[in-house]
């Protein structure tokens, strides 16, 4: 076997050190994911505002206190009215224009709310038979007043929609032969089984709804796939069916009234069938069942590891739970500022997104903790706008709690992630012909001191602080 030359050794392993990760574009279940192009503006977007508002920021323990509780069904919808006192979903509070400067605040440049969580209360209008709304509840339509201050504040639009439902018992028992395990004492019964089919129905009837009834949706999160809690969530698209259409021998079939039928070929549209149909632009993660445009990391855990492949968002609350606490109330229990800024850099670095939640009490109100928390965040994130929106990660791989990259045309931003402080930091070898011109610290503008030989580029003189996150913008003569 011939030995390669060194030379060419070199350039191979520099080339596979830059190398960005390429997104691979497939087809699941009948359903191709969007092309790269339908994608980019999350990338581009970077930072979003995530928004869990229901019935449950009532009681104030969390979104899924009604399963954790065990709570019956006709107790929990009393939470809609005002016989509730002082756990009564009043929304007198209710005001999206604020949540949405809250988002501008912030940094971020879309939002996402949960039209319908896992207790199944719909923030919007529907016509399913079984359905309980705000409009039957309040007389508003919650999502639709969010979509157009959303729009009016030019940010992108997400909606969190839920498959499962725990006001349908047969939710835990699909086949009506077996209840899986459950707080709210259902034991098997044969009429689950129907119940189940409704389920399936309302999702199907609301999907449409949601993907008809607003305008243009540009991102839809997708949770709960699995059923009965249990598995993953393509374990249970036997049930759902989530991909491009329906099969005949369905079990549990959707009466053709609340789903859609492909005109040409005479099918019933699945899950995502229909949301691409109807809303052919829309970006959606994989909780369906299908494998998603994008996938998520979800929760508080540090972002560790390579650059991501493919569009990759980071999920997490700052407070004990997603859905209102009262820990929410008080500035020292709400995740810390260099906590949050930190968790942003490592998502920036790896190429991922970043939406943020916040859970607005049964008022509508954000904690002003929280909101304080989020526009010191937005400072920060504006004043390193450069480094974060419309960058790419690397093109180097980051090295946990140390550093990491993000680039964009001839802009080169190192991030320091607080592990490092040394005074002198050598880059990756950058490349043939590309040289530093100017290096200086994002924050103030500060001048930072360099050398370079051939492609070995040394910063020099840094005061690095144990613990926060540095940025550092080098500029170059042309693009990596
Ligand atoms: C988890 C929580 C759920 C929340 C979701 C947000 O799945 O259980 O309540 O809505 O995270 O990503």
């Amino acid at each position: 076997m011939r030995a390669f030359p060194f030379f060419t050794l070199l350039l191979l392993s520099a080339v596979a050190a830059m190398a960005q990760p390429v997104r691979q574009v497939r087809t699941d279940l009948g359903v191709p994911m969007q092309p790269d192009e339908k994608i980019q503006w999350m990338r581009d977007a970077r930072i979003g505002m995530f928004i869990h508002w229901g019935l449950y920021a009532g009681p104030a323990r969390g979104e899924w206190v009604m399963r954790n509780e065990g709570i019956a069904v006709d107790d929990y919808r009393r939470l809609a009215y005002a016989e509730s006192d002082d756990t009564y979903f009043d929304a007198r509070d209710y005001d999206p224009k604020a949540w949405m400067q809250l988002a501008r605040d912030m940094g971020a440049r879309y939002v996402n709310l949960t039209a319908q969580h896992h207790d199944g209360y719909c923030l919007f209008e529907s016509h399913y038979p079984t359905a309980f709304t705000s409009k039957q509840t309040h007389n508003r339509d919650f999502v639709r007043e969010y979509v157009e201050a959303a729009r009016a504040a030019g940010l992108r639009v997400g909606l969190y929609k839920t498959l499962i439902n725990w006001r349908h018992p047969g939710y835990y028992d699909v086949r009506g032969t077996g209840c899986a395990r459950n707080t709210f004492g259902y034991v098997t019964a044969a009429w689950h089984r129907e119940d189940a089919r409704q389920m399936k129905e309302e999702l199907y009837c609301q999907t449409r709804e949601l993907c008809t009834h607003y305008g243009p949706i540009d991102q839809i999160f997708w949770d709960g796939g699995w059923l009965a809690e249990q598995g993953s969530d393509a374990d249970a698209s036997f049930f759902w069916e989530p991909g491009l259409r329906t099969d005949l021998q369905n079990e549990w079939p959707v009466n053709p009234l609340f789903a859609m039928t492909d005109s040409i070929t005479g099918h019933q549209l699945g899950l995502m069938g229909m949301v691409r149909r109807l809303q052919p632009d829309a970006v959606v993660n994989p909780r369906s069942g299908w494998c998603g445009d994008y996938t998520c990391e979800e929760g508080g855990a540090e972002v560790k590891g390579p650059i991501r492949q493919g569009v990759v968002e980071k999920c997490m609350t700052l407070t004990r739970a997603w859905g209102y606490t009262p820990d929410a109330e008080d500035a020292a229990q709400v995740r810390r500022l260099a906590d949050i800024q930190r968790i942003c850099a490592d998502c920036m670095v790896r190429d991922m997104c970043f939406l943020i939640n916040v859970g607005p009490d049964r008022h509508g109100h954000i904690p002003d903790a929280v909101q304080q928390r989020l526009r010191d965040f937005g400072r920060w994130a504006q004043t390193h706008a450069p480094a974060i929106y419309g960058t790419r990660g690397g093109p180097w791989q980051p090295v946990d709690g140390q550093y990491g990259f993000t680039h964009s045309g001839s802009r080169l931003y190192v991030y320091f992630l607080g592990g490092y402080t040394e005074s002198a930091f050598t880059l990756p070898a950058l490349g043939r012909g590309i040289k530093a011109r100017r290096a200086a610290l994002l924050a103030t503008g500060e001048r930072v001191s360099f050398s370079q030989k051939g492609q070995t580029l040394t910063l020099r003189g840094l005061k690095l602080p144990a613990g926060e996150v540095t940025i550092v913008a080098v500029e170059l003569n042309r693009g990596l």
